[in-house]
């Protein structure tokens, strides 16, 4: 993957944005599609004026920002998304991007004939897990709109390899943490949530003990597996988890947050009755992907946190200013 014109849609988001740095920095011409609603300028500091980045403010929905961004395009990456916490208020404006939008990248990518045309899945689409680790045999039972739609993604990618010869691979990320995360409103994940709340001295809420489990990978380690795979022909029309087959429980991640800010753990930790339905056990068996490309996940679980704080720290807004856009409820 280098010296190639690459379009990354969704490329100003949070893994996008990682993605486009990586890319760039293996002396590739990136160009990104985004209509920047939830993409940021600040998430492409230091390379947005970087001659081999052209940035694009258009929708995958809008045929014509997409046939332009295709042009002279060899290999796509295609992450563009409205997310879950939205689809389950807005299903309809969820599956217009995820699959409509994706049906118009694909369209795109056949007729320009790209070389590789990179999906970006979830985890999500295999449900509430029916074993672990979950390895990519395991069964797709997406469990909201959100998923569904990803699901229809997926299908739709393997149909047009089948259909049309178009070269695809598609890759599913677990829990991803990191710079560049989203900690604000309805669509603030659990590790930037906590992170502010300890900045501001607020206590880090865990459902029970806190025994549930995760996979969570560093978003640079997910874009470097993710770029080893679509560099690897023998990934080639395939599908792989981007995981790090470990579990970690989410008290263990709020007493690493304490740690970090000299929090006593037994002071900042506030239990909250356990939530009926919560998933106790969920990460990625990573071995397929592990055995072709050979690349294991470096960052460990401490360093991540220690790493996404520092991003916090060098943000343009006080820790006040964090928490008051953490705590915003509303969705709209
Ligand atoms: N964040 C995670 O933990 C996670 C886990 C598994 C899979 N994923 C997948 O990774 C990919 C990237 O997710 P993310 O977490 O970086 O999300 P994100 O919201 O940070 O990035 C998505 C980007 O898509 C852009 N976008 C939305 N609608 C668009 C449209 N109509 N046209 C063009 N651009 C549009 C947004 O502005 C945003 O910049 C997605 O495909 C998602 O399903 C994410």
């Amino acid at each position: 993957m280098q010296n190639k014109n690459i379009l990354v849609t969704g490329g100003a988001g949070f893994l996008g944005s990682h993605l486009v740095h990586q890319l760039l920095e293996r002396g590739n011409k990136v160009t990104i599609l985004d209509d920047f609603t939830h993409g940021k300028e600040l998430h492409l500091k230091g390379i947005f004026n970087n001659p081999n980045l052209k940035v694009i403010k258009g929708s995958i929905t809008n045929s014509h920002d997409v046939e332009k961004a295709f042009e002279n395009c060899q290999v796509v990456f295609h992450l563009a998304v409205l997310d879950l916490r939205q689809s389950i208020k807005e299903p309809e404006k969820v599956n217009d991007v995820v699959v409509n939008g994706t049906l118009n990248c694909l369209k795109a990518a056949r007729d320009k004939k790209v070389e590789l045309f990179v999906n970006c899945s979830s985890s999500e689409v295999f449900g509430t897990a029916q074993y672990v680790p979950m390895d990519e045999k395991h069964p797709l039972n997406p469990e909201t709109p959100y998923a569904a739609a990803k699901v229809a993604q997926d299908v739709y990618t393997f149909s047009f390899g089948r259909t049309y010869g178009l070269p695809w691979v598609t890759v599913r990320p677990f829990n991803m943490y990191g710079p560049n995360s989203h900690w604000q409103g309805y669509r603030g994940e659990l590790i930037p949530k906590m992170i502010v709340r300890a900045m501001n001295k607020q206590p880090l809420v865990i459902f029970g003990e806190g025994d549930q489990t995760r996979d969570f990978i560093y978003v640079e380690d997910a874009a470097k597996g993710i770029i080893d795979v679509a560099r690897n022909k023998k990934c080639l029309n395939n599908h792989f988890n981007i995981s790090t087959k470990k579990e970690t429980s989410i008290k263990k991640i709020a007493e690493t947050i304490c740690k970090e800010f000299s929090l006593d753990p037994n002071v900042y930790i506030q239990k909250q009755a356990p939530r009926p339905g919560d998933v106790m056990r969920l990460f990625g068996d990573n071995s397929k992907f592990q055995q072709l490309t050979g690349y294991v996940p470096q960052t460990s679980i401490e360093e991540g946190i220690h790493k996404t704080i520092a991003w916090f720290k060098s943000l343009p807004y006080t820790p006040d200013e964090l928490l008051n856009q953490e705590v915003l409820r509303s969705w709209e």
